[in-house]
């Protein structure tokens, strides 16, 4: 096994830090909250159990994103745990737009407890918590909550794990989440090197959320060129201008 140390990199160094930080995998996530009549939700990777005795889970939640601000003012937030099922609906919602644009909880399955909305559509555990400490760490803010209540559900859909959401949803992280790259720092695939041939057909990709519309792709009848003007990204909804081919 060989193994490239920082140190040791010499060219394309940046994208290989990337590569690395990009390794360590995490569940996916809906973290939600409710203040002042308002509720709110976002999709999150950076959740995770930092304690036993007492259980406690840590959310990193942006200074950008709607449910901080919710969670700031209520001290209360909740965690669904999201299992294969996430639709790519899903993702647009609750990974791609913001809390005080669209209502997050209409017409989708969700339960509310003690006044916080949780949602249960795809899911197979949840945690309501209360802020135990709250610390600033530059973008993000990392939340740490004690256990109110949970549930676990009777599904036997896996969890979705961050590396299977990466592979299988061709996801992307946006701006707001705390594994976001920005796309021109992302390594070049033997596909997109410039050295090697390009596979017949155009690819573009989402500036928004790194989404690659690949022209050779079978499941697509269109060349980028002929799709209309009204048609939109379909991870986060993003216009046609927001490509740039890759
Ligand atoms: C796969 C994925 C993972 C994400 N992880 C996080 C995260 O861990 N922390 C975070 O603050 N935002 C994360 N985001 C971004 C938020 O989901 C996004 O900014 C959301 O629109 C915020 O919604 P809100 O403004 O209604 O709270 C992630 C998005 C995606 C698609």
């Amino acid at each position: 096994m060989n193994w490239k140390k920082l140190s040791e990199l010499s060219k394309d160094r940046e994208s290989e830090i990337v590569e690395a930080y990009m390794k360590p995998s995490y569940g996916i996530y809906i973290v939600s909250s409710a203040y002042g009549g308002k509720q709110s939700a976002y999709l999150a990777n950076c959740v995770f159990q930092v304690s036993a005795f007492p259980p406690l889970f840590a959310v990193c939640s942006n200074h950008d994103n709607d449910t901080t601000a919710q969670i700031k003012a209520s001290h209360r937030f909740a965690i669904s745990v999201m299992t294969e099922g996430l639709t790519p609906e899903q993702i647009t919602q609750y990974g791609y737009s913001h809390s005080n644009k669209i209502n997050k909880f209409e017409g989708v399955e969700h339960t509310v407890e003690d006044g916080l909305p949780i949602v249960t559509e795809n899911c197979n555990a949840w945690f309501l918590c209360r802020v135990v400490k709250a610390i600033d760490i530059g973008t993000h803010m990392m939340i740490i909550g004690s256990i109110d209540d949970y549930a676990l559900s009777d599904t036997t859909v896996p969890p979705l794990t961050y590396d299977r959401y990466q592979k299988m949803k061709h996801g992307f992280s946006p701006k707001n989440s705390p594994t976001h790259i920005e796309p021109n720092k992302k390594k070049h695939t033997e596909e997109e090197s410039p050295t090697k041939e390009k596979s017949k057909g155009k690819k573009m990709r989402c500036d928004v959320c790194g989404y690659v519309y690949d022209e050779s792709d079978p499941e697509h009848e269109h060349t980028f060129d002929e799709l209309s003007g009204e048609w939109v990204c379909p991870v986060c909804n993003a216009s046609k201008d927001d490509f740039t081919e890759v």
